[in-house]
Parts: C-alpha cells; sequence; structure tokens
C-alpha cells in the first residue's frame, strides 16, 4: 500500500496520457497522494480540469504562475513528493531530462529534485529505437532513474513493437517497490563489478572472463533492501541494474579514481575482478609485425589494489563494512583467509573459480564467507540467491 506517499505524476503529451488518469485513481485507491504536473504538449491529450478532479488536487500547469509560485515554488514542489513519475515520458521529455534541459516547468522540476524519479516511456517504435532515444535512455538509467517499459504491441499510429506505455497494473507495482523502504534505507553503498580492460595499444588489451553477474545482482539485491547503490562497472557482459548510479569505467585505475570519489559510503562491496597488471605503457597506434619474426614482450605494471586502499583508509573516510571477494583456485579457505588479513577488510566472500566450477562467466556461485568469526562455507545456489542472503547479512551487520 502506499498510504502517506506523495508521489508527483508529470504528464507528458502523447496519446498515453489518457492512462495516467487512471493511474492517479489506481495510485489514489492504494493511498497515495499524488500531484498532477501537466506539460504544455498533455494539455492537448487531457484537461487540467479532468487531473485535478481526479487527483482531488491542484494541477501545476507549464505556466509561470505568481501564485502558484507564491504558494509552492517549483524547488520545493519538487521536493515535497517522495518520488516524481513522468507518465508517458516522451522521446522529447526523456532527451530534455537526459541533456539536463529546464526550460519549462516539468523539466526543471526533474532537474531540481532530490527524490527518485521513474520515468514510464511511450512512444512510436520508431522514435523508440532510435539511436537518439536510446542514448538518452542508457544516460537516465545511468544517472539511476528507474524505467517501467514500455511494452510491445499494436499501437495508436497503426504500427507494432515496442514503445507502448506499460499498463497501469504494472505501474503502480513498480511504484510500489521504489516506496518500499527496507532495512538498507538511507545507506549509501558502493559496489565495484566487472572485469577491466588494461589497453596494450588501441585496439587490444588485456582483460578476464568475468562477466560482471554477481556484482550486478548484489548491486540489485542492495537496492532492494532501500540502499543508494553506486555501481562502478567495468565493461562487463550483462547490463547494469535500473534503479542504480551507473559509473561506468575500463581500466584498474579509472575504477580506483570512481570508488574513492564515490566515497563516503556506509559499505563497499568489491566484487570487480580488477586486472591485477597493466602495460608499463601503451602504444599511441597499433603495434605491427616487422617482418623480423620477433614478438614483442610487454612490460607490466601493479594496478592500485582499490580493496586494500578503500580498507585501509582512516577510520573517518572508511565505509563501516568493506567487503572483498576473492577468485581462487586451490586452497580457497586460506588463501581467502590470508587474503582478508592482508587487504584490511572486514570480510572476504571466496569463490573457487576453478576451471570445473563453471563459476566464473556462469549463472551459480557457490561461497565461503570469511569474517573475523571464522570461514562458512554456503550451498551452490544462482548468483541471484547468493546476492539476496549477502545482501541480508551486510544489512544485519550494519545494524539496520
Ligand atoms: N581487488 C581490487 N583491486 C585490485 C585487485 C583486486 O579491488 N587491483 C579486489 C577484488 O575486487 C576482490 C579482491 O580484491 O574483491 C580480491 O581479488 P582477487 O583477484 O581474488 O585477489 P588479488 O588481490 O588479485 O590476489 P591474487 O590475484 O594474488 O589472488
Amino acid at each position: 500500500m502506499l498510504h502517506g506517499k506523495r508521489i508527483l505524476l508529470v504528464i507528458g503529451g502523447g496519446i498515453a496520457a489518457f492512462k495516467s488518469l487512471d493511474l492517479i485513481r489506481r495510485l489514489r485507491e492504494r493511498g497515495a497522494t499524488v500531484t498532477p504536473v501537466l506539460t504544455r504538449a498533455a494539455e492537448e491529450f487531457v484537461t487540467p480540469l479532468s487531473a485535478s478532479a481526479l487527483a482531488a488536487s491542484k494541477v501545476y500547469r507549464d505556466l509561470f504562475d505568481l501564485t502558484d509560485e507564491a504558494e509552492m515554488g517549483h524547488i520545493e514542489l519538487s521536493r515535497a513528493a517522495d518520488l516524481i513519475v513522468v507518465a508517458p515520458a516522451t522521446a522529447d521529455l526523456m532527451a530534455k531530462m537526459a541533456g539536463g534541459h529546464a526550460n519549462d516547468l516539468a523539466s526543471t522540476l526533474l532537474m531540481a529534485t532530490d527524490k527518485r524519479v521513474m520515468i514510464v516511456p511511450a512512444m512510436n517504435v520508431r522514435m523508440w529505437e532510435h539511436p537518439a532515444t536510446q542514448r538518452n535512455l542508457a544516460t537516465l538509467r545511468g544517472d539511476g532513474i528507474l524505467v517501467v517499459g514500455p511494452d510491445e504491441g499494436p499501437m495508436a499510429c497503426g504500427e507494432f513493437g515496442p514503445g507502448r506505455m506499460a499498463e497501469v497494473p504494472e505501474i503502480v507495482q513498480a511504484v510500489e517497490a521504489a516506496l518500499i523502504s527496507g532495512p538498507l534505507t538511507g545507506k549509501r553503498v558502493v559496489v565495484t563489478s566487472g572485469p577491466t580492460h588494461e589497453p596494450i595499444d588501441p585496439v587490444r588489451y588485456i582483460a578476464n572472463r568475468s562477466s560482471g553477474a554477481q556484482g550486478t545482482a548484489l548491486a540489485a539485491a542492495l537496492r532492494d533492501l532501500g540502499a543508494d547503490v553506486v555501481f562502478v562497472t567495468g565493461p562487463a557482459t550483462v547490463p547494469p541494474p535500473d534503479g542504480v548510479q551507473v559509473v561506468a569505467v575500463e581500466t584498474a585505475q579509472q575504477m580506483h579514481d570512481a570508488v574513492l570519489s564515490a566515497l563516503p559510503a556506509d559499505l563497499a562491496v568489491f566484487a570487480a575482478a580488477v586486472a591485477d597488471w597493466r602495460t608499463a605503457s601503451q602504444a599511441e597506434s597499433k603495434m605491427k609485425k616487422d617482418g623480423s619474426g620477433d614478438v614483442p614482450t610487454l612490460t607490466l605494471t601493479m594496478n592500485p589494489d582499490i580493496l586494500a586502499a578503500v580498507a585501509q583508509l582512516d577510520a573517518d573516510r572508511r565505509p563501516g563494512l568493506v567487503v572483498g571477494f576473492a577468485a581462487e583456485t586451490d586452497d580457497v579457505v586460506s588463501h581467502a583467509t590470508a587474503k582478508r588479513a592482508r587487504k584490511g577488510c572486514d570480510w572476504i566472500v571466496a569463490n573457487d573459480v576453478s576451471a570445473g566450477t563453471g563459476i566464473m562467466g556462469g549463472s551459480e556461485n557457490a561461497v565461503t564467507l570469511i569474517t573475523q568469526d571464522g570461514a562458512e562455507t554456503w550451498e551452490r545456489a544462482s548468483k541471484d540467491a547468493v546476492a539476496r542472503q549477502l545482501a541480508a547479512r551486510m544489512a544485519e551487520a550494519l545494524g539496520a
């Protein structure tokens, strides 16, 4: 239920705007207070009077109104809500949001808010698939914006494909999920994930087989417990989760810098498979065979150890709980226990990544959790299940 929750509903100008009127009713039925904001284009599709009547609230419109401003300024309006929902989110609204425009009431509210924002895209299939929209979508996801839909099906314009606004029950469910507070609500968490790529020359790099699956599952599980997650990811093969702030990096050095600038945090989890070494220097142009049959020698140098750097920060900057992973192929517990002591972290989640286990790059994991109290071996389970179990333990350890 949504009792006591305040939702600012920005209605964009699209044929799907009529569904937003039903959305207002359904959100109110569940106890939410809904304040509608209509863009200028939205008024071509729904009237302020119907939005106001259904919401039993004042409707904010795209006309600069001195009375409105005096009663509740746009900054205050953007922050008085628990969640801002943009439905329908047109291609134009998404572009404005991704570009940081603030030239009307809706886009100004979206720029000024300090609350979570959910968009419900709705547009013609070609507009949805257009590279510009997909670029904007990736930017918005990276900014931690929640995205619901679009659905696939016949559209008002006669075409078929993705672009239909999600159905109202699906939107209500997503709103409930976004507003439910969990044990980690108000906690800031940094998660590293994926491999890193260390360039040799402009076309070659050193990498590893990490898919990013475990780090992604963990970030989603921590988000589901209410945490604000900063997800620092190398070039992973699985997409990042919704509703987290994504910082995409390539190299270990970039990951190190991104993690340190994401602090302070309550919890830091290092699931990334960071390359230990990088080439001492990178060739500016592609390295060529010189015809002699000689092969080049790569000279490697150490990468910064991100986990150790964070675990060994002074108490005022160090997250309350620092968790590392250990990818081992033999003597898992003894190597991981030594690793915990060497790096100075609180926990190590150790896994056996030897070839026969299928763990690295696979969908399951078998972990041993090493804490100050010793080693605990868990049953092999899906990476999602392991993530949920780990997230629950982390919440418990933070006293949440
Ligand atoms: N890690 C890190 N920065 C590095 C190397 C590793 O933050 N430069 C983190 C990993 O994210 C993981 C933990 O350290 O949480 C252990 O990674 P692992 O590869 O198992 O250990 P290494 O320190 O690389 O030690 P070794 O390769 O000798 O086993």
